[in-house]
């Protein structure tokens, strides 16, 4: 069995994770490399979810009995656990929302209503990049469409960087918002924030980053990323679908309009007009994903409970292992940086002119789960030329055995189209 330094005891984790052991295709051993799509669920979340909706399930804020009590302390318990894993200043500032594109769209329409210093408008700019998932492009496209605003992006280099080079000319005086990803899902770059930031405060724009790829696979530190705001997701990291977070810093949250109106969100309502609750109960219109956000805190106890450290040593070095396994594989070209150091877990590849589909159906016979096709990042595909990819993506109980079986899986693919 392969040994690599800094792995953690897979054997141990992958016990807390009964679908791993899910046989498929008449008794194939599931391989399963499609996290960077959604993570598996490991036993103590899933029992955190039973147990919340067979004890204690009502709704939140608003009853007086046990129940309700109870539901509400799990559900600001769980907003408590956020606040400590991306050490966030103030609970205040988690808001829930039922997913990453959910919390950038918050953001978006924030902006889209907000007046002087932060309105967006004819005369000023937003600044993204070309590897953007889709939903921290749609929701600015939709913002420039309505306001006028600008919008524009850093381009790639060839190697699956963002170019940075023009950073003086595409973030300018006009721009109010700068929004990128940390990790891309597709490429698996880590971006240089430091350098974003720097020019971004340079000119007064706020700051918003997509950690979705981020949070489940290192130390998440929003105050030492200087970001106004910082959007992922639970379903990546061990949590439940169906929950989300958007941090944001207290004063703008404070100065920022709400976007979703309803329950809950109000300080008082007359037939005339409405004031509102403070953050983040601001942003949370209507009845919350309250078990989800219960599910997503176990996931985060969970996390704790191995190291967040931990599980980026882990899987750096798997990363490093599989970045030189798969480059062997004749004809393989990995899209994306081929260096371990400054990358994710999460790597998309060609494979000779096999299209993705057909190579991810033939893994599949075999009982290896991938994820094939533009990842919702089809600006990355273009710009690369290529119609698609194949993706594997690692997490805490991926193991080097797994990568074999995908390069072994692969010389299969090759041999079966000739
Ligand atoms: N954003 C998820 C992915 O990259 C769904 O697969």
């Amino acid at each position: 069995m392969t040994q690599l330094p800094g792995l953690l005891d897979t054997e141990a984790i992958r016990k807390d994770f009964p679908v791993l052991d899910r046989l498929v295709h008449d008794g194939k051993k599931l391989v399963y490399l499609d996290n960077a799509a959604t993570s598996q669920k490991p036993r103590q979340v899933l029992d955190a979810l039973s147990e919340y909706y067979e004890r204690h399930n009502a709704n939140v804020h608003r009853g007086v009995h046990v129940l309700a009590e109870e539901a509400t302390a799990m559900y600001e318990g769980a907003r408590d656990k956020v606040a400590e894993f991306v050490n966030a200043p103030s609970r205040d500032e988690v808001i829930f929302t039922k997913n990453a594109s959910e919390s950038l769209n918050l953001v978006a329409n924030m902006l889209g209503w907000a007046d002087e210093p932060y309105r967006v408008d004819h005369e000023t700019e937003i600044v993204i990049t070309e590897m953007e998932h889709h939903s921290n492009i749609v929701p600015w496209q939709l913002l420039a469409q309505r306001t006028g605003a600008k919008l524009k992006w850093f381009g790639l280099t060839d190697d699956g960087r963002l170019d940075l080079s023009d950073i003086n000319e595409v973030i300018t005086e006009k721009t109010k918002i700068v929004s990128f990803v940390l990790v891309s899902n597709i490429l698996g770059t880590v971006n240089p924030v430091e350098a974003i930031v720097r020019r971004a405060q340079e000119v007064g724009a706020l700051v918003c980053i997509d950690a979705s790829q981020a949070a489940p696979h290192m130390p998440l530190d929003v105050q030492a990323l200087q970001a106004d705001f910082v959007a992922f997701t639970g379903h990546k990291m061990c949590g439940p679908t169906g929950i989300g977070v958007l941090w944001g810093r207290q004063e703008l949250l404070e100065d920022l309009p709400p976007f979703l109106g309803g329950g809950e969100m109000i300080e008082t309502v007359s037939m005339h007009s409405s004031t509102y609750a403070p953050a983040p109960h601001k942003f949370e219109a209507g009845t919350p994903p309250v078990a989800q956000a219960v599910g997503l805190g176990a996931a985060i106890d969970y996390l704790n409970a191995i190291g967040m450290d931990k599980i980026l040593a882990h899987e750096h070095a798997l990363t490093e292992y599989a970045v030189q396994r798969l480059q062997q594989v004749p004809d393989l070209k990995i899209i994306g940086p081929t260096t371990a150091e400054d990358r994710g877990a999460a790597i998309s590849f060609t494979l000779g002119d096999i299209h993705p589909h057909d190579v991810g159906q033939v893994l599949d016979e075999q009982g290896i789960a991938v994820r094939v096709g533009h990842h919702c990042a089809r600006p990355v595909c273009l710009r690369y030329g290529i119609p698609a990819t194949t993706r594997a993506s690692f997490y805490l109980y991926s193991t080097p055995a797994e990568i074999d079986a995908l390069v072994e899986g692969l010389e299969h693919v090759r041999n079966f189209f000739g």
